[in-house]
């Protein structure tokens, strides 16, 4: 079916208590495993592209393949653009068919970050796409940025409240605790601040850095408001360890398929089981 907006699978999850996965793809096999996970638990999913598997293979190929696969397949799906930071990244995604964006200005100033998100988010519905923006800091690394805990902000209830107001954003990424990347010690999130930002804020809310993150974790974040989860470690791994393990079984050979979809085979086992931890399994 044709890619779905992010306004008809937040809105709708954070009314239901679940929250849908947004899974980062970086290779075709990738597109493919999240697909064929969502379409074996009837769930819907969200597909991002960020700066990493954009200075890998382009915006123009990563959106292709996702358009290409959502066609063929029976369960909602939205192409997103994950942490752009200038409005012309922004634009070239929109161009180039996502279905949801997000501008990060988590590390400017709090008012510049208002200013910036508000002009974009104008932009974004001259277009027709919800836009996705951050309040707070994330810790952790994604992609190359990479955040110390001590430029971490958690984010207030009342800033979110003003953010939203002020930017006319569709969806709120709040800093709650959570931590992109895989390595330190476990998170934890700070699920009273999340509730606490939940009641001041009725749009979707998103977690980012989902990777690490436990089921019981899950499901209170999603009982607690959000709506999408970024999971992007997690895969990347799964796939460089499934296809490490196809390299070593299949020996020497001249096909790179089995190795190939020997990666893309661990990648589907963990989104089917984020998919089932998120609750949002037989929700398409
Ligand atoms: O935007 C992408 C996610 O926040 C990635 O976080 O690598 O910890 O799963 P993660
Ligand atoms: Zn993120």
């Amino acid at each position: 079916m044709p890619l779905v907006s992010g306004d008809e699978l937040l809105p709708r999850a954070r009314r239901g208590g679940y929250a849908v996965g947004a899974f980062s793809i970086h290779t075709p096999e990738m597109v493919d495993a999240v697909f064929l996970a969502g379409e074996a638990l009837r769930a819907p999913v969200i597909l991002q592209v960020g700066r990493r598997a954009v200075r890998h293979s382009g915006l123009e190929a990563c959106c292709g393949w996702v358009r290409a696969r959502a066609a063929a397949s029976p369960v909602p799906a939205c192409l997103h653009l994950d942490h752009a930071q200038s409005l012309e990244a922004i634009v070239q995604g929109i161009r180039a068919g996502c279905t949801s964006v997000m501008y990060d200005g988590s590390e400017l100033p709090f008012a510049d970050n208002i200013r910036e998100t508000a002009a974009i988010a104008r932009v974004c519905r001259a277009a027709g796409v919800p836009l996705e923006a951050e309040v707070g800091r994330v810790a952790g690394v994604e992609d190359d940025l990479s955040v110390q805990e001590a430029e971490a902000r958690l984010a207030g209830p009342a800033d979110c409240a003003r953010f939203v107001a002020e930017t006319g954003c569709d969806a709120l990424a709040p800093a709650v605790g959570n931590v992109h990347g895989l390595g330190g010690e476990t998170p934890r999130l700070r699920l009273d601040l999340l509730r606490a930002v939940a009641a001041a804020v009725a749009l979707p809310l998103v977690l980012h850095g989902g990777s690490g993150l436990d089921a019981g974790q899950m499901a209170a974040a999603a009982a607690a408001g959000i709506a999408k989860i970024n999971i992007d470690t997690e895969l990347r791994r799964a796939f460089v360890g499934g296809l490490g393990a196809g390299l070593a079984a299949f020996g020497p050979q001249d096909d790179p398929a089995p190795a190939l979809a020997a990666g893309a085979l661990a990648v589907r086992q963990q989104v089917e089981a984020r998919i089932r931890d998120f609750g949002s399994a037989g929700k398409a």
